[in-house]
């Protein structure tokens, strides 16, 4: 008998990031009328952490996200805080959040949904069935590797990163492609610049090898610039993109095109505990405060919340289809609009969606 009794903590985070949380609140607590107990904690991270004790996540949050079995987030970062020194910006809390929960797997799905066929910038008939997912390395690489710095040198400044994987970290993050290509269409593709870079040899090489345990699927290998023009020649080749964390950072942004808006696209990290859960999308202190921002996002991330942390697919599959009805019946975004959508604030949006969802659970218990 499962537990289903749960405990999520929620960090809203910066710019759109309360407005669009506000909405998953609501999928939160439509759920837990249906025979899930959920308690939920709310804490600050990135800029708001920085503006009320002056570093972007605190220890105490950390030690709060490690008791949970989930974290949802909405999203860090904004021009006011531009200026601060690199290891005290808003990125550095998620990042630091990341390092802490030993979440080094970070699985982006990228999948069309018919009804928004015709927003995206590419021509439907190639991006109609595009159901990939980037499995992003999300601990290690450049992002994390040392030396770094900015120093000064005789020849002016100096800036500097380094690009570093073990064998036991590309070891680790292949496994996770490979299991899931196994659960889907049995194909990998792992991304790399081996033609220049050691750290992408070492990894074609451990993938090759970590492929000896999984030769029911099929693997091949991309440079990234390549991959980067196949993601929009031909979407619908990929079923798992296996890649390091810069790569699969940037990757992501692009792939989110093909949904048509990057507002729609979903991430979960994993590791060994504790789940982290948030929008592909950053903070849009652009759109901030304005109740224009797409919710679709992290409500999507919290159906990965459900599936991966939880193991409550069935809920998990409830709100994806909550979605996707509502998007189906025209309602739009301003992100998702095109002529003849009926335009929806952020949180007419998420209401549309929950009573969708307490539909869906009613028809269903
Ligand atoms: C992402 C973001 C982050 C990253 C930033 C906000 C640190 O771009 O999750 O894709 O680079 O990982
Ligand atoms: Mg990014």
């Amino acid at each position: 008998m499962k537990k289903r009794l749960y405990r999520i903590l929620l960090l809203p985070g910066d710019g759109i990031g309360p407005e669009i949380m506000a909405e998953a609140i609501k999928i939160i607590d439509t759920v837990s009328q249906f025979g899930i107990k959920i308690e939920i904690d709310t804490d600050l991270i990135g800029g708001s952490a920085i503006e009320k004790y002056g570093v972007p996540i605190t220890e105490t949050t950390i030690k709060k996200a490690k008791r949970c079995d989930a974290v949802l987030l909405g999203a860090v970062g904004g021009p006011e805080w531009d200026s601060l020194s690199h290891n005290l910006k808003p990125e550095q809390g998620l990042l630091t959040l990341r390092k802490s929960l030993k979440l080094f797997a970070n699985l982006r799905p990228v999948k069309t949904l018919k009804p928004l066929l015709d927003i995206s910038p590419l021509k439907s008939e190639i991006v109609n069935g595009v159901d990939f997912i980037i499995v992003r390395e999300l601990t290690s690489g450049i992002y994390f590797g040392k030396p770094r710095g900015i120093k000064s040198t005789p020849r002016g400044e100096k800036g500097y990163n380094t690009e570093v994987y073990y064998q036991h970290e590309i070891e680790r993050i292949a496994h996770i492609a490979f299991s899931l290509a196994k659960k889907r269409r049995k194909r990998v593709t792992s991304v790399d610049k081996a033609n220049v870079l050691e750290s992408s040899i070492l990894w074609r090489k451990t993938v090759d090898n970590v492929h000896k345990e999984y030769l029911d699927v099929e693997l091949n290998h991309l440079y990234v610039d390549n991959c980067a023009m196949q993601i929009i020649k031909n979407p619908r080749q990929f079923d798992i993109i296996l890649t390091n964390n810069i790569f699969g950072d940037i990757l992501s942004d692009e792939s989110a095109m093909i949904t048509g808006s990057i507002g729609m696209l979903p991430s979960a990290s994993i590791g060994k505990n504790t789940g982290l859960f948030e929008p592909v999308h950053g903070s849009a202190p652009d759109i901030a405060g304005q109740n224009l921002a797409n919710p679709c996002g992290i409500i999507l991330s919290l159906a990965l919340l459900f599936k991966y942390s939880l193991n409550e697919t069935h809920i998990a599959k409830a709100i994806e289809n909550a979605v996707s009805n509502v998007l189906e019946k025209g309602y739009r975004t301003k992100d998702l609009a095109e002529k003849g959508s009926k335009i929806l604030s952020t949180s007419a949006m998420g209401d549309y969606i929950n009573n969708e969802l307490k539909k869906i659970l009613t028809n269903r218990s």
